[in-house]
């Protein structure tokens, strides 16, 4: 489901072609490709959830060559401009993006089996129930040794850790009551009951974090 957001929570300009860009996806594409480099696994399939304006699923591809890409989103103008974007780059494994509600329950019988998952900054945009929805069906979708990575703004055990945090989170809860950022012990925790293993958890740059998740064998 897409829910009614405050302007600072997707910002991205239309350019004359059509594409979309986001300055937030600008900044964090190098520090999450090097995660990525780090803990993705070395072959497969890789599925984005909620990829956006489609600048970082063609960053990941070429972080990650060996893995094929598959960007999702559940906006018709995000995926108008990530197909521009990956029509673009040319790029042997990104696929054109293909529609999903990572909300939606039972996506995960639709995708096959998948080797790495990739979520960035969407569960803070999004009500608990719609979170723990996303975290299992994404334990649900990974194969044996898949990985799942989080990344975004989270409580810390409950607390919101800088000025700029509360802000935001205030301006969510503001405009929609049940959405707002959720707390990084929780989101770990439905993620074990999910099935996964916690690998790592990582500070990022602009207080967010990365969390990494592996399915056992
Ligand atoms: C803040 S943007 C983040 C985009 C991208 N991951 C990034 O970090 O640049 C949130 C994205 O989530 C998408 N989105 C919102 N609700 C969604 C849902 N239920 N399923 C899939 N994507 C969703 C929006 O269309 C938007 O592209």
């Amino acid at each position: 489901m897409s829910r009614q957001l405050p302007k600072t929570a997707s910002i991205a300009e239309v350019q004359s072609d059509g594409r979309l860009v986001a300055p937030s996806a600008a900044n964090n594409t190098r520090p999450i490709c090097q995660v990525l480099r780090d803990v993705a696994p070395k072959f497969g399939r890789a599925l984005e959830l909620a990829s956006g304006t489609g600048q970082h699923c063609v960053a990941f591809a070429n972080a990650c060559p060996n893995l094929t890409w598959v960007p999702t989103d559940i906006d018709e103008d995000r995926i108008a401009s990530i197909g521009i974007y990956v029509s673009e780059a040319q790029l042997p494994n990104l696929t054109l993006p293909v529609r999903l509600d990572a909300t939606q329950k039972g996506w995960s019988n639709t995708t096959g089996k998948l080797d790495l998952i990739v979520l960035v900054n969407l569960l803070h945009l999004i009500s608990e129930a719609e979170a723990q929805t996303v975290v299992r069906e994404a334990a649900a979708a990974l194969a044996p040794n898949g990985v799942f990575l989080l990344y975004g703004p989270f409580m810390r055990g409950g607390e919101l850790t800088s000025e700029g945090d509360m802000r935001f989170h205030e301006s969510l809860v503001s405009t929609d009551s049940e959405i707002g950022y959720k707390d990084d012990f929780d989101v770990i925790d439905w993620v074990v009951d999910a099935g996964l293993d916690v690998a790592h958890v990582l500070e990022m740059p602009a207080n967010n974090l990365s969390l990494v998740f592996r399915k056992s064998e």
